[in-house]
């Protein structure tokens, strides 16, 4: 049996579920792979807080530097958050010759291809599977299933934040306001929601896939990002009636004319599975060339599915330590060349206020070239006074929303107009 020893920087809701599951499963663990684990220490803020009984055993400290000099331990885990703070241990463990594991997507999104070259540099590992839609293992099934498979398109329910806000919109017919609360009071949401709500989390584990999957490096400025604040429920029950569910998802496309990159809300089809993904659940689609269309769905946070994200990492560089394995931190897929950033999209739902239909869509034909406009319904319910048209507008090339949107209200009296995803 292989002892491998760890330091933890973290015992809130993941730190506490890697040490629950390193306890409960360690036989599970052991049989498998030869290696037992041991927490030397864990590093946390506030010493005095009361923590659960299965970690009552657990040695405490609230000096990094501990980790850092005690030249035994093999891996350092780092569930704490922030950017500023937790690169900082990072670096520093990795300059150690630390192996190091963390969950923290806004710092790899962001800072990834600089410590992933620092990891190289010193001959450790840098795993960070938890960061990107917590129990899912993507990371791991991109860096290996697809080894052999040209991946172009990824779009993800990545935030399940947004996602419960929209389910209960959809649902229970609450305004974003009404299910904004309904989260933070099931602790799904923090008491500042801009990460979530404004797309910027989602754009981070967008930015940390496109790598996985492509061999890109994407800075958050390349991301046109749209969050969902100013989403109103008419639109939710609108999009429902005409038989689509609204999503924030995050889309990374690569296509012959560039790379599409993009968070944003935008509608699903309700017979594509990806449209039935509720509450805080988050999901990827991956359509690949050889597999064609996956979709991998699961938790996307919580202690234990987080935790066992964390826990996977630690087994991958606990074999890699035994058996003196390579230890490249990303996909060892890498682009040649950078494509065109370009934007905008193929299909478009609409919702407009119209007497008369037919000649609506032959305006709609006019003026958007080679359109075909298809799902057209009559959805009634909004203004007795007034008849509204859902329809789908398809173009034969990628059409910028805010001239798509124009023209369409230089045809009608639009209520309603968002991407739709082709799933
Ligand atoms: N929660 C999830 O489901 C989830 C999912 C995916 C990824 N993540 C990521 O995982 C990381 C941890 O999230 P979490 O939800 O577990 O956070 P959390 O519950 O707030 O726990 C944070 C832990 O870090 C400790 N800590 C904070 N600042 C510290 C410092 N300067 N030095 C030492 N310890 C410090 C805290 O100590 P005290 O206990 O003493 O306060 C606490 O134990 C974040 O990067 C987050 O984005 C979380």
């Amino acid at each position: 049996m292989k002892n491998v020893r760890i330091g933890i920087v973290g015992l809130g809701t993941v730190g506490s579920g890697v040490v629950r599951i390193l306890k409960e499963q360690q036989a599970l663990i052991a049989q498998q792979t030869g290696l037992s684990f041991e927490i030397v220490k864990a590093i946390i803020a506030n010493p005095d807080r009361e923590r659960a009984s299965y970690l009552k055993d657990v040695a405490l400290g609230t000096d990094i530097t501990q980790l850092l000099q005690d030249e035994s331990i093999d891996i350092i885990v780092e569930v704490m958050g922030s950017v500023a703070a937790a690169k900082d241990l990072i670096e520093q463990a990795l300059a150690a010759h630390k192996n190091v594991v963390t969950a923290n997507k806004d710092l790899i999104a962001q800072y990834g291809q600089e410590l992933a070259e620092l990891a190289m540099a010193n001959n450790v590992a840098l795993r960070y599977e938890a960061s990107v839609a917590g129990g899912i293992p993507i990371l791991q099934i991109l860096r290996t299933a697809y080894k052999a498979d040209q991946v172009h398109t990824i779009a993800g329910i990545l935030n399940g934040t947004t996602n419960f806000i929209l389910t209960q919109m959809d649902e229970q017919g609450l305004t974003y306001d009404q299910a904004l609360k309904a989260a933070k009071e099931k602790g799904f949401a923090e008491s500042d929601p801009t990460n979530d709500v404004d797309g910027f989390d989602a754009a981070y584990k967008l930015a940390i896939l496109t790598k996985m999957a492509f061999g890109l490096s994407v800075p958050q400025s390349a991301i046109d990002i749209t969050g969902i604040r100013e989403l109103a429920i008419d639109d939710v029950k609108a999009a429902r009636a005409a038989g689509y569910e609204l999503k924030l998802i995050g889309l990374s496309d690569l296509t012959d004319e560039g790379l599409r990159l993009a968070v944003a809300p935008m509608v699903v089809h309700e017979n594509q599975p990806i449209a039935q993904i509720r509450n805080e659940h988050n999901a990827v689609l991956v359509k690949s060339q050889n597999i064609g269309t996956a979709l991998y769905v699961g938790p996307g946070a919580g202690q234990l599915p987080t935790g066992n994200s964390v826990v996977a990492d630690l087994i991958h560089v606990g074999q890699t330590i035994t058996s003196n394995g390579d230890v490249y931190p990303f996909a060892l897929k890498v682009a040649t060349t950078q494509p065109k950033p370009v934007s905008g999209n193929r299909s478009y739902w609409v919702l407009v206020a119209t007497d008369d239909p037919d000649s609506l869509v032959d305006n709609i034909k006019l003026s958007v070239a080679g359109a075909v406009v298809s799902n057209q319904l009559t959805i009634r319910g909004f203004d007795p006074h007034q008849a509204w048209t859902s329809l789908e507008v398809t173009a034969p090339t990628l059409v910028a929303q805010p001239h798509f949107t124009t023209t369409m209200q230089r045809l009608a009296d639009v209520k309603a107009i968002y991407p739709v995803l082709e799933a």
